[in-house]
């Protein structure tokens, strides 16, 4: 069954002519994209927790200036990431990954101010690589709460028998030498209720490993831009943690940073007859949205609607190449445009050329002064250069 998509609010996306990009496109609407930032600033100042914005779900860095005018860094997941984040964006960088190769050490902790592991041993292993590095970091390690609240075990690294995070029962005194934080990550578009639950299950172990320990960091997943979220619960409960324990919170949002803020554009390619009509994209959802896939969900459609069931699919030669069944007026003619909402996280960090599919372009739009800039086309040896 595929998932409930929660976010998919046209906004200003309802009046783009998107006629003004080229054909795929993902664009991305950097008044919304400040209004989420503002949201996630003022849970910054009014909880005094420190927000950094996970990169792996949006790291379109055109926009890093805008993003480092609000939060206060970027969490990382391995070098790479730490490399862009250190070259293009300000603050914090912090990196957390489930295995690092001993032979990107070095580099990344020359581009980290926090690193958490997955293990002790891990921590053990590299902590020397560290303090060679003569940089003041921060060393986490990242504890499993063993609570899973997720509607889906794929997305819930609290599910049993999970890789990601030691046990919390497994971490005593011992385990937190050179410890600065402990981090958990277990939520996935989740409302305030679920860390106050998982809150609550950890915090007599939490009070106990406080006096050796700086900070706390919960991790991402908060749903905290959606309008239902609870933001004044949330703030509440980050001040509380840090009254009772002494620990500082660290919040590291992905989605939320770039929730409705951006569309992928498309075009219809051609029409095929088989029990109702499929349109041809030159979206596929393989190579440009796989999230739609492997969750599977079904994305919102920009302006849906009518009596005429489509159902669109990509150029690729993988038969589940499919993207979902859309409403229209009528079945679309050659070369209509469509917009899919909701396209700027998770998609745009997970493209990949198979079939030698067209990489989308990148645009950034204004929608409170109209301009519009496409920062980046894609071309053949964009292709060609990932091969060899
Ligand atoms: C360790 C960690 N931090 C932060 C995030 C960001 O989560 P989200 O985009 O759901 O806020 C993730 C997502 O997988 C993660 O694994």
């Amino acid at each position: 069954m595929a998932m409930q998509t929660f976010a998919g609010d046209p906004g200003a996306f309802a009046r783009f002519d998107l006629a003004r990009v080229p054909s795929p496109c993902f664009v991305v609407d950097e008044a919304r994209l400040e209004q989420n930032l503002r949201v996630l600033a003022d849970i910054q100042a009014r909880s005094g927790a420190t927000v950094l914005c996970a990169l792996k779900a949006f790291s379109m860095w055109e926009l890093a200036p805008l993003v480092s005018r609000y939060l206060s860094g970027v969490c990382a997941s391995g070098l790479w990431e730490a490399r862009l984040g250190r070259e293009e964006y300000g603050g914090i960088v912090e990196t957390y990954s489930a295995g690092y190769k001993p032979d990107e050490m070095t580099e990344i902790a020359g581009l980290s101010d926090h690193i958490i592991f997955n293990t002790q041993a891990a921590k053990d292993r590299f902590l020397p690589v560290l303090q060679a590095s003569g940089r003041d970091i921060h060393v986490g390690l990242r504890f499993n709460p063993g609570l899973p609240l997720g509607d889906d075990a794929k997305y819930d690294p609290a599910a049993p028998g999970s890789r990601l995070g030691t046990p919390l029962e497994k971490i005593d005194a011992a385990a937190l030498a050179g410890v600065d934080g402990l981090h958990m990550h277990t939520l996935c578009e989740q409302d305030l209720s679920p860390l106050l639950a998982i809150w609550e299950h950890i915090a007599p172990r939490i009070r106990t490993l406080a006096p050796h320990l700086k900070w706390i960091n919960f991790g991402g997943g908060h749903h905290i831009t959606r309008a239902d979220y609870d933001r004044e619960g949330l703030i509440a409960f980050l001040r509380r943690v840090t009254e009772e324990t002494g620990l500082h919170c660290y919040l590291e949002p992905g989605e939320a940073v770039a929730l409705d803020c951006g569309i992928l554009v498309g075009a219809v390619l051609d029409v095929v007859e088989n029990d109702g009509a499929n349109a041809i994209l030159d979206i596929s959802a393989t190579c440009h949205m796989p999230d739609v896939i492997e969750a599977p969900y079904r994305p919102a459609l920009l302006g849906e609607g009518g009596d005429t069931p489509v159902r669109l699919g990509g150029p690729s030669c993988l038969a589940g190449d499919v993207i979902g069944r859309y409403d229209f007026g009528a079945v679309p003619a050659i070369g209509t445009r469509v917009a899919f909402l909701d396209q700027a996280h998770y998609s745009m960090v997970k493209t990949t050329t198979f079939n030698g599919v067209r990489l989308p372009a990148l645009a950034v739009w204004n929608s409170d002064t109209d301009a519009l800039r496409v920062i980046r086309k894609f071309d053949y040896n964009d292709f060609k250069g990932r091969l060899s």
